[in-house]
């Protein structure tokens, strides 16, 4: 996991315009939000189900990278005032904070654009399955995933959602992005089959799921040092989450049912899923 998060990094960090180009501030805040922090649990994900298939190592870095950078422009985004109003992300300032608003939503504005330009620029799988990874992200990221996920998000403050309304919610704002990840490793190897697909699908959509339950968990049980970002904030906000709705224990035991369900639906691929396997349990299991 280890050399596969530096690799990462340093892909990151070549795929980013250099601070000394112009326009300067926004290219500093770019890297600023983007490099040197975080978990990497996407591009982790991108990595390992690329494993199952032998997929070329510079499409599934420029995968990993272009998910990466959605996700940091939906969490420099998420933290603005108009949204959850953070001041803390990944152990430090969030770019609003280190800069300004204007910064922070050009931030997000810019990475998403380069997000694109990465996958479209790899070169070494037939242009079809490329497009079709183009549109995965683009479908994941926008209205019907995680945009649309936020915006139920924020609409949501102080309602008693019902559980199906939780999940989607979840589902859409942290799920769509994780199973992005999975499908788009996959499809760095090859055109999936429809039962590798089905197959797929289910895993990733209990660890999106899980992933999420284990987020409201965090926030309310750690603490901020250990979060790297402001604990209790949905309590102190309001938002409906599994905690408030489900209660903690069973939200623990949801996630550990996700668990198992990734791992189940992982059989057909064997020895091969290992380190999907093993990412389900890093997303139940962790404490950050
Ligand atoms: C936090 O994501 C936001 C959610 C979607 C729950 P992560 O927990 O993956 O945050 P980083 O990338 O490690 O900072
Ligand atoms: C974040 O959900 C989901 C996205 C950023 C898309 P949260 O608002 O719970 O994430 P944190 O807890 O601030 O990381
Ligand atoms: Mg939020
Ligand atoms: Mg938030
Ligand atoms: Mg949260």
């Amino acid at each position: 996991m280890q050399s596969t998060q530096s690799a990462v990094e340093k892909r990151l960090d070549q795929f980013l315009p250099a601070a000394d180009v112009v326009p300067h501030k926004l290219h500093a805040a770019m890297r600023y939000a983007l490099l040197g922090g975080g978990k990497r649990v996407r591009p982790l994900l991108v990595m390992a189900a690329g494993e199952l298939f032998d997929a070329d190592q510079d499409t599934l870095a420029r995968a990993a990278c272009a998910l990466e950078m959605i996700h940091v422009y939906s969490l420099v985004h998420d933290d603005m005032p108009c949204m959850d109003d953070d001041a803390l992300r990944r152990g430090k300032p969030t770019v609003h904070i280190a800069y300004d608003e204007a910064t922070a939503l050009l931030v997000g504005d810019a990475l998403q654009s380069q997000a694109f330009m990465l996958l479209a620029d790899g070169a070494a799988i037939p242009p079809a399955r490329q497009m079709a990874m183009l549109k995965l992200l683009a479908h994941a990221s926008g209205s019907a995933g995680m945009c649309g996920g936020q915006a139920i998000d924020l609409d949501s403050v102080g309602l008693a959602l019902t559980l199906p309304q939780l999940e989607q919610m979840h589902q859409l704002k942290t799920g769509a992005l994780l199973r992005a990840a999975v499908i788009l490793g996959a499809l760095a190897g090859k055109d999936l089959t429809p039962d590798e697909m089905t197959a797929l699908n289910a895993y990733a959509r209990a660890v999106g799921l899980a992933f999420q339950v284990v987020d409201d968990v965090l926030d309310a049980t750690a603490d901020s040092a250990t979060l790297g970002k402001t604990a209790g904030k949905d309590a102190a906000a309001n938002k409906p989450t599994y905690v408030s709705i489900l209660g903690l224990e069973p939200s623990r035991a949801l996630a550990e049912q996700l668990r198992c369900d990734a791992h189940a639906a992982l059989a057909p691929f064997g020895d091969k899923a290992r380190r999907l396997r093993e990412l389900a349990d890093l997303v139940v299991q962790r404490k950050a």
